[in-house]
């Protein structure tokens, strides 16, 4: 029999993302409309520790989606990661009497909403990252304004670099992952893009901004993925200057990127996933994330989507597969590798279409 639920909570947690709204919303929402109330965790697992905890109406959240940043603040919270924390937020959900909750971040998200999930308190995964490195999902919450953000910076400031003659060395947030490096380096036609997942080709690099600038080039854009270090890209700054005598200058974006208006793409993504994730939840389903694939929005087991990301990122530790079938093995395998193959695919063309 399905689960009557008297009350939902909502929570972002980690890294803010745009986009972050528009899921609260849509979660509100979609709840209420179907006669359960909501409430809103304040500052992620730290605010259902500390019993930080808001009734949420729907004019609460009417015309949120326009918003940058998360409504419900955020954190990054360690004391959740121990057992006492979490009876903490256990006990806060009694409390209240939520009875299910909607956590909306990255990774670190999911596994807070698992330990959540195996100890009572049913819980659905949103991603929220700008850093697109969910591989479980082909996009996440944040990721497209984020590069929306960084080919605008990326515009103005090849008007400057136009004027001066010079090469500009953007260094874009991403963590780990190379993809805002990788997609905007195409959109602003970068002559280089170097991403922790590859081997970057300096000496291939001077040469064609030599080559170019001798055929006329004035102005050069090199996008740099933060993965990279900071070193590497002021190194390769100075560099540049040395073996090009193009005169250079670095730019790190940092968390610009990380705020301003939700795109038209991340607002609705946004919307879709939260109604996904209500839905789910209020049917009694638990423990999954909502994920997109090949432009279908989906859910998948927490745990499947954890693991499935170590086995991406080349992290998988002893017997982390000993619960999977062969089949389960398979189908992440080929998860992998059609992600590794779209990323081979776009450095392949960023670095075929430099002009
Ligand atoms: O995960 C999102 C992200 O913005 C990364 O791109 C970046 O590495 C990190 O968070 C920065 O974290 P903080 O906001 O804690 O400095």
């Amino acid at each position: 029999m399905e689960k009557k639920f008297r009350k939902i909570g909502i929570l972002t947690s980690g890294g803010d993302a745009p986009g972050m709204n528009a899921a609260i919303k849509s979660v509100t929402c979609a709840a209420i409309n179907r006669g359960v109330e909501v409430v809103g965790i304040l500052g992620g697992y730290s605010g259902l520790i500390n019993d930080k905890i808001r009734p949420l109406t729907k004019n609460d959240v009417c015309d949120i989606e326009a918003r940058g940043g998360t409504f419900l603040y955020s954190d990054r919270c360690d004391e959740f990661k121990y057992e006492e924390g979490m009876q903490k937020a256990i006990a806060t959900c009694k409390r209240h009497n939520i009875d299910g909750i909607v956590a909306i971040g990255g990774d670190g998200t999911f596994r807070g909403a698992t330990d959540l999930s195996i100890r009572g308190i049913p819980c659905i995964g949103v991603t929220g990252t700008i850093d697109n490195d969910i591989t479980a999902s082909d996009i996440t919450v944040g990721y497209d304004t984020a590069m929306n953000t960084v080919m605008h910076i990326g515009d103005s400031l090849r008007d400057t670099c136009e004027s001066h003659a010079r090469c500009m060395v953007i260094e874009v947030m991403g963590r780990n992952a190379g993809y805002i490096a990788i997609e905007t380096g195409l959109a602003l036609n970068a002559i280089g893009v170097a991403v922790q997942e590859k081997e970057f080709d300096k000496e291939a690099l001077f040469a064609k901004m030599t080559h170019a600038r001798k055929n006329g080039r004035r102005s050069f854009t090199v996008v740099v993925a933060e993965g990279l270090g900071g070193a590497f890209s002021e190194g390769l700054t100075k560099e540049i200057e040395e073996r090009t005598g193009i005169e250079a200058r670095f730019v790190r974006p940092g968390h610009i990127v990380r705020g301003g208006i939700p795109t038209l793409a991340d607002r609705n993504f946004a919307s879709k996933c939260g109604f996904k994730a209500a839905e789910l939840l209020l049917q009694g389903v638990s423990d999954v994330v909502v994920i997109s694939r090949h432009d279908k929005i989906t859910s998948m087991e927490i745990k499947y989507a954890l693991i499935l990301d170590r086995m991406y990122k080349g992290k998988l530790k002893d017997g982390d597969l000993d619960n999977f079938t062969d089949e389960q093995i398979a189908e992440m395998k080929a998860i992998c590798k059609e992600r590794a193959e779209y990323f081979d695919d776009m450095y392949e063309i960023v670095n075929g279409v430099g002009c």
